[in-house]
């Protein structure tokens, strides 16, 4: 049966939010797929795919910003199957240790990175709970928000928001735990060169492996929560 899926920071051609969204129009499905700010990409995806893509305006980093993007989807659709909390942000520290890290870029990258997925949620819960099939939400996280696995002095900003993002998942996971139709997990995509580079994952093969993935853990409400893009559990 078609779903209706939301997935967040789509405006990237090599990003996996894009490719995803792509996956799931080929596979017969209606996709809201948000971005701040206009992308050619989609918009030609659009003209493929007349009806099933509807692009929001949505900056994660705003409550009323998603708050008016989930008045705008429930203009347009009475339920939602699937929300995929892909958007995140690094500062231009990123790749910088202690000495040479402004501090203050922290926050704004908690902001996005683990408060906006909550936003996601809190805002588009209504149309989850109305899903036929079962609503999942998947949080994008990374292995760079493990701690117990850390190894790097940098990613001050990156790691502490996937952190975040996974002890917000897993909050949320508790809160929704007596509710059978609602599952929610956080997951390590695996390295994907969604920028050029060497990373061994190509976005548009490896979203049909998360596509895969999702479905088969859509109702796995026992499982574990931080997982791999293997399904196996990741070390918090
Ligand atoms: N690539 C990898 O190897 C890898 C590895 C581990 C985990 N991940 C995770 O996988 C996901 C996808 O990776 P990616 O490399 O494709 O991501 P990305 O392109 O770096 O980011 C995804 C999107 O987030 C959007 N975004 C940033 N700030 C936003 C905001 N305030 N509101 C709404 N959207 C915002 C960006 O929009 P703009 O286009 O407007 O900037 C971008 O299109 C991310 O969550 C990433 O952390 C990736």
């Amino acid at each position: 049966m078609p779903q209706t899926v939301l997935i967040t920071g789509t405006g990237r051609a090599m990003g996996l939010g894009f490719n995803l969204v792509k996956r799931y129009l080929e596979n017969g499905d209606t996709v809201f797929a948000s971005v701040r700010r206009p992308s050619e990409a989609l918009e030609t995806l659009r003209g493929d795919y007349a009806g099933r893509l509807h692009i929001l305006t949505m900056d994660i980093s705003s409550t009323e910003s998603v708050n008016a993007a989930a008045r705008e989807a429930e203009k347009l659709t009475d339920r939602l199957d699937l929300i995929i909390n892909n958007a995140t942000t690094a500062s231009a520290d990123t790749n910088k240790e202690l000495p040479d890290f402004d501090l203050d870029l922290i926050a704004p990258a908690v902001n996005v990175g683990a408060v906006g997925p909550v936003r996601v949620v809190k805002a588009f819960l209504p149309l989850l709970k109305k899903s036929a099939i079962g609503g999942l939400i998947v949080n994008i996280s990374s292995e760079a928000g493990s701690i117990g696995k850390c190894y790097r002095a940098y990613y001050l900003d990156y790691g502490t928001e996937k952190a975040a993002l996974n002890m917000l998942t897993m909050t949320l996971h508790n809160w929704l735990k007596d509710d059978p139709d609602i599952n929610i997990f956080c997951l390590h995509p695996g390295w994907m060169r969604t920028w050029p580079g060497e990373a061994p994952l190509d976005p548009y093969e490896h979203a049909e492996t998360l596509r895969n993935l999702f479905e088969a853990k859509r109702r796995d409400k026992d499982g574990p929560v931080f997982i791999t893009y293997e399904g196996k559990p990741y070390p918090w």
